[in-house]
């Protein structure tokens, strides 16, 4: 709490007699019932919700923190700048929401907790649709340099289930934290769909996740550097899991003892309940599909994802 500001948003309590107090609130507000007037008339009821929403937080937020000319002009140098780094392959106004935890509170206001179903979180600017098809077993990493992990688990509905033939994206990052779609040729590496079994199975052979940073070198990685912020990830595998009649589940697993858990994702897109061990091996542990490791070590991680029931299925 600000000595400028009371309770109410209202005017600056501070060198103004009551009476000068009482008309700046009194102008503030009017100015907001005329901005919420001049949507009253809105055809579509949603967009006049949002919209008179919009406002009244709009508003609110700047009369808390009695915003300075100076602030509002750098706001919007700072979308501008935001808009301008943007093209098709990189969207700042995403990353700006994935920073300030906007994109993860509407993914928690839109995947409602349904029984025991795997949660979801953020999407991230890094899956491409057209990854190649692999079988139970068979390695996505294309040759992208890491440990080797299998991941095994299996598909089910929240009555235990087993869901046949569900489509399992994954996707990650290499152990110096880069994409295939990042690298300077056009090598697919790190990615690659596969199909849960008759009896829900599924399994295949990753790198073990390593923590990396969200692109940084634009307006919002300087928004970070101002507020002491890490740009760091949790170390983190993506998976997104359709079938049909269940809802879409874009998730992650997480590595248990990752110390960017304890710092903190740069997204806020860790969820307890998706924190997995990845079991160290051994060198020379048999795997459990008799790969020939050529004598490295590997992880093993276990991942059962629950598919919760589609309740707004397209028509
Ligand atoms: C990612 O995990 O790939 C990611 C998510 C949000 C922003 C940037 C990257
Ligand atoms: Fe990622």
């Amino acid at each position: 709490m600000t000595d400028t500001i009371n309770d109410q948003n209202q005017a600056p309590d501070h060198a103004l007699t009551p009476d000068q107090a009482a008309e700046q609130a009194r102008r503030e507000e009017e100015l907001i019932q005329r901005v919420l007037d001049s949507f009253e008339s809105t055809p579509d009821a949603r967009l006049k919700e949002l919209m008179q929403s919009l406002v009244k937080h709009l508003h609110a937020f700047i009369r808390e923190v009695r915003l300075t000319e100076a602030e509002w002009d750098q706001a919007i140098e700072f979308l501008t700048a935001v808009g301008h780094i943007t093209d098709d392959r990189r969207q700042e106004f995403v990353l700006l929401s994935d920073v300030l935890g906007a994109s993860m509170q509407t993914i928690a206001v839109n995947n409602l907790a349904a029984g025991n179903a795997t949660e979801a979180t953020v999407f991230g600017p890094f899956f491409v649709d057209d990854a190649p098809e692999i079988q139970h077993g068979e390695d996505i990493s294309g040759g992208a340099h890491g440990q080797p992990s299998w991941i095994e688990g299996t598909v089910t509905n929240i009555h235990g289930e087993p869901i046949d033939g569900a489509r399992i994206e994954v996707w990650e990052a290499d152990e110096d934290g880069f994409y295939d779609v990042q690298y300077d040729d056009q090598r697919v590496a790190g990615r690659a769909f596969l199909r849960s079994g008759a009896d829900g199975e599924y399994a295949f052979w990753g790198l073990t996740p390593t923590p990396y940073p969200i692109p940084h070198d634009g307006p919002v990685g300087k928004m970070l550097e101002a507020t002491n912020r890490s740009p760091v990830r949790a170390a983190h595998l993506h998976f997104m899991v359709t079938a049909p009649g269940y809802r879409t589940l874009v998730t992650h697993i997480f590595v248990e003892g990752d110390p960017q858990l304890q710092i903190g994702d740069s997204v806020f897109g860790v969820k307890d309940s998706l924190i997995k061990r990845f079991e160290e091996q051994p060198t020379g542990t048999p795997t459990p599909n008799g790969r020939d490791l050529d004598n490295q070590t590997w992880t093993k991680a276990r991942f059962d994802i629950v598919l919760a029931e589609d309740t707004h299925p397209q028509a």
